[in-house]
């Protein structure tokens, strides 16, 4: 099977890559290397025969026919987006760009190509998107997002990828297009870009600088090892059923300051400090429109595909501490782009 795998040099795409490279597959990373990516994300499979590399952009029609017609895949995963909540506050015009234009254009160069090629059955247009899509959920508990909850997203990066699960849906139903998507809550673990709140409070308490956390950390998120996530995507891809939908969680929930603690909580165990870690956390403004709580309720991709997470949030950011710990090489030169390490998503 020959996967064609955009934004396969960002933080989940790259573990995708790794994950299906690994599994025997073939792999063609097609990826615009915005100040996101990372080709180390890769390094280590850039030398299999199983693995080839498109320099190129979802928003450019002519270079995706061009990108099918040479490597003709048996399916697409689309990965490739804006995907920082704060940027897409202070920019919004990227988000629709990429995301919504941009899947549209890939959604149209892939339907030019199957249809081209006799609509083949086993054909799958695989979108990855974001819980963020259903917006905000209260504190209780028992109420989680299911595959049926309506859309209601509230940032500008949540709507786009709203918008861009419609077009694929619509592609399905009126095309016929053979689709399947995923919504997934909070990745993390290796190669995370160190704007994203785990790698900064890594980061941040090693240069003892505080850690930021915005309004009173009491929001609540739904944490998922990426490794785990990239194992699900790969399952869905294969086993999932057609035009279906599936929620990917970590059955993780925890607040942003719980989380920052436990992180603080390793540190002080594998790289002690002269003080606890914890006693640089700060309590910074809040970011506009901030969801309280995301939550999956994964039943369907349990009871269906038999997939589940197999970290728990402790051992998944022991193991990612210990990542960043041993791989400044990776991060150390990321910190020096574009926005990285400022507070961004204020402007209002
Ligand atoms: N990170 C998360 O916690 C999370 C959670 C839910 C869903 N998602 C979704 O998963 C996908 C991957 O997220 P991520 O965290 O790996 O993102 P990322 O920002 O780390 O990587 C995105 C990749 O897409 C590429 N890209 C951006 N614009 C492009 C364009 N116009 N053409 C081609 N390539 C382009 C970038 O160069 C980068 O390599 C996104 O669709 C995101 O919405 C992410």
């Amino acid at each position: 099977m020959k996967i064609l795998v955009t934004g396969g040099a960002g933080f989940i795409g790259s573990a995708v890559v790794r994950r299906a490279v690994a599994d025997g597959l073939s792999v063609v990373n097609l990826d615009a290397l915005t100040y996101a990516a990372s080709l180390e994300n890769v390094a280590g499979v850039a030398d299999s025969p199983l693995y080839s590399f498109e320099h190129a952009d979802i928003r450019d029609r002519a270079a995706l026919d061009r990108i099918f017609a040479t490597h003709a895949p048996d399916a697409v995963m689309h990965l490739a987006a804006e995907s920082h909540v704060d940027r897409s506050i202070d920019g919004p015009g990227d988000f629709i760009e990429t995301n919504i234009t941009g899947t549209y254009n890939l959604l149209e160069a892939a339907r030019a190509y199957w249809q081209k090629a006799g609509k083949p059955e086993g054909f799958r247009f695989h979108h990855i998107s974001t819980d963020e899509v259903y917006g905000s959920l209260p504190a209780d508990p028992s109420v989680m997002f299911t595959e049926e909850t309506g859309y209601d997203p509230r940032s500008p990066y949540s709507a786009s990828k709203a918008s861009s699960d419609h077009l694929v849906r619509a592609w399905g139903e009126t095309y016929g297009l053979p689709v399947v998507l995923t919504n997934c809550s909070n990745n993390y673990g290796p190669y995370h870009f160190p704007e994203k709140l785990i790698p900064v409070t890594i980061l941040n308490a090693l240069a003892g600088k505080p850690l930021p956390i915005y309004g009173d950390g009491s929001n609540i998120r739904d944490w998922l090892y990426v490794e785990d996530h990239a194992d699900a995507l790969l399952l869905v891809l294969q086993k999932g059923a057609l035009g279906r939908s599936y929620n990917i969680g970590g059955e993780n929930e925890r607040t942003n300051l719980e989380l920052v603690r436990t992180i603080c909580g390793i540190l002080d165990e594998l790289r002690p400090g002269p003080a606890p870690y914890a006693d640089l956390i700060t309590f910074v403004t809040d970011r506009p429109g901030h969801d309280a709580r995301y939550a999956i309720d994964a039943t369907r991709i349990r009871e269906e595909l038999g997939w589940r997470p197999s970290v728990t949030v402790e051992e998944g950011l022991r193991r990612t501490v210990q990542w960043y710990l041993d791989n400044e090489s990776w991060w150390r030169p990321l910190q020096e782009r574009s926005g990285v390490g400022q507070r961004l998503g204020v402007a209002l």
